[in-house]
């Protein structure tokens, strides 16, 4: 499965072992991190041994579902930006997206241009019909982000029973019409 897509200025590409130093600065950016719910990497060991299981661990998304969160690269300076990509949670087999980028990189516009990358591959490729996506309730840049490509709020929730969140769906249709 070839995971490797190109936007006018950025590439996208499963991790690889040299973005871990990367990987584990962004994760360890409390302003990155606030809303994600999500901890720092112990270290920059932790982050290559996440990125040796994300990618070749067989019931993991690369490998089962052929799809993923993707190290988000800037196509002219080759540099890691962060990482955008699709996901597939096991139980409910609903699909989500997700987001997250160095802070240097924030207010490019980048998070939306991968993330239509990754929408058109989930609606054309996978034929999902429907995406969704979890925003903490004061996360504002990344509902702009949801909203600027087109997804509506469906419901409020509390996320791991604690988070105030918003759940936000796009189908296939609404994205094309
Ligand atoms: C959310 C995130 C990925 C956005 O990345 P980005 O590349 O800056 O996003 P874009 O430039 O494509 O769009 C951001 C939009 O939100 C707006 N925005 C950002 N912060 C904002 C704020 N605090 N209040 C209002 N608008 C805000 C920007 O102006 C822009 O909208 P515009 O194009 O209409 O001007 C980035 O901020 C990030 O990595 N945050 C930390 C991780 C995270 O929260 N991930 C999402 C978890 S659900």
């Amino acid at each position: 499965m070839n995971l490797n897509f190109e936007t006018e200025r950025l590439l996208l590409r499963p991790f690889e072992k040299r973005d871990a130093s990367h990987f584990y600065l962004m994760n360890n950016d409390e302003e990155v991190m606030r809303y994600t719910g999500d901890v720092p990497f112990e270290s920059i060991a932790a982050a290559e041994d996440f990125i040796e299981d994300y990618t070749n661990n067989p019931t993991g998304q690369i490998q089962k579902y052929h799809m993923g969160r993707l190290a988000v690269i800037d196509k002219t300076s080759k540099e890691f930006v962060g990482f955008c990509g699709i996901k597939t949670h096991e139980a409910s087999q609903i699909t989500d997206i997700g987001y997250r980028l160095l802070r240097s990189q924030w207010g490019k516009g980048y998070a939306t241009e991968a993330c239509h990358k990754m929408l058109k591959f989930a609606f054309d490729h996978h034929q999902k019909d429907q995406i969704i996506a979890h925003v903490h309730e004061q996360n504002i840049g990344s509902q702009r982000v949801a909203e600027k490509l087109g997804f509506q709020l469906d419901h409020r929730f509390l996320w791991d029973g604690l988070l105030p969140g918003r759940y936000y769906k796009l189908t296939r249709d609404a994205y094309y019409n």
